[in-house]
């Protein structure tokens, strides 16, 4: 089979297409043939050396994945050849505590990931696809989507009546908007780009903020919301964020905190912190038992990710290039026929 491998880190010319043997399912494992996998920012971050945790070189990158069960192993009694499946984000979080394996099964950073014609795992790790989603929109759930499925519900679900606000018109921030409304929830937004912030007003954010030409959004969300504050915070940014997500909170609002993508780190005020009256919660994507509570969410609402841009297996790095310029909006996704 092919499968890429990052060969070093620092440039994508270290992604490199390698000849290797067919796995073979062992006990318990099915060998899954790969049909779509999508890009997160952590791919990036990997690539450019900036992502938080270890991450080893050499490896096959890429968490999310979805393709068909082409042959089970010994003992597999919950999928059959031809069953339509992604892979779970955490193939060993199964629900209740993180387990301590976390990091280091951790597709792309401490182990082989998912940009590969063919994968053998375990029958625990991998999920049925929603029927009414292709290979390519199924792809986008591991970890976009469960993210945002996460913050969005924890330990106080948001429901109608609620205002959560996105920051950018990335994959997990596209999916929070789309699953906020699916409840009935407002969303604002955030962007740096006039064009995607009709592309938001268009997915039903209720109003758009430009956090480049305005640096005190979360003043002006506040504004947006009567002066109350939004419920949640859909936190990607993190440290050059946070601040200003922390004026934009209700008292008794929730930070989900999650991302990490601006480069500056002024700090934490603690005073601000204290009288935001919010709690900070930190999401690591989700179980699988969550996963497939999202599957069905998907199903009863009809929700389709948003897909800005889908590649061809040999154009992988193309594709890796087009998330790092951070022309999209929603999902890039790679297909392999
Ligand atoms: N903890 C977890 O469980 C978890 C899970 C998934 C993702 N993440 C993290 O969450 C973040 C988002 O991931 P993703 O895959 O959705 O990213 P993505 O699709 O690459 O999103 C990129 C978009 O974010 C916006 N953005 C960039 N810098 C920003 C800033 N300083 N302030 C506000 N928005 C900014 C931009 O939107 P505009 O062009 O509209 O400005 C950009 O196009 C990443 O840091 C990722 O590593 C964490």
């Amino acid at each position: 089979m092919k499968a890429y491998r990052l060969d070093s880190f620092g440039s994508l010319d270290a992604l490199r297409l390698h000849d290797e043997p067919d796995p073979a399912p062992q006990r318990g494992e099915v060998l899954v043939r790969v049909r779509a996998v999508s890009l997160n920012f952590r791919d990036i971050a990997i690539v450019r050396g900036r992502y938080p945790r270890k991450a080893v070189p050499g490896l096959i990158p890429v968490s999310d994945a979805a393709g068909e069960v082409v042959a089970v192993g010994e003992g597999v009694e919950s999928f059959s050849v031809g069953d339509r499946v992604m892979g779970a984000f955490h193939p060993r979080w199964f629900g209740g505590e993180m387990p301590s394996t976390i990091a280091r099964d951790s597709y792309g950073a401490e182990s082989d990931g998912w940009l590969c014609e063919r994968k053998a795992v375990s029958q625990e790790a991998i999920v049925r696809l929603p029927d009414a989603l292709s290979f390519e929109e199924a792809a986008t759930l591991p970890c976009a989507g469960l993210t945002a499925w996460t913050a969005l519900t924890g330990p106080t679900p948001i429901r109608a009546g609620h205002t959560v606000l996105i920051q950018g018109s990335g994959g997990v921030s596209t999916f929070a908007l789309q699953l906020a409304r699916a409840v009935g929830a407002t969303v604002i937004a955030t962007t740096s780009s006039p064009a995607k912030a009709e592309q938001l007003r268009a997915l039903g954010a209720s109003a758009v903020v430009n956090y480049v030409e305005d640096p005190e959004w979360g003043k002006s969300v506040r504004k947006l919301t009567g002066g109350r504050g939004v419920d949640r915070v859909v936190e990607v940014g993190g440290p050059g964020t946070i601040g200003q997500s922390l004026r934009a909170v209700a008292l008794g609002g929730e930070i989900a905190s999650i991302g990490f993508l601006s480069t500056e780190n002024p700090g934490i005020d603690f005073f601000q912190l204290k009288m935001s009256g919010a709690s900070f919660r930190n999401i690591t994507v989700g179980d699988r038992a969550a996963l497939i509570e999202l599957t069905r969410a998907v199903a009863a609402t009809g929700l389709k990710p948003i897909i800005d841009r889908t590649y061809d297996f040999a154009d992988a790095r193309d594709a890796f290039a087009h998330l790092d310029s951070g022309a999209h909006v929603g999902k890039v996704v790679i297909r392999l026929s």
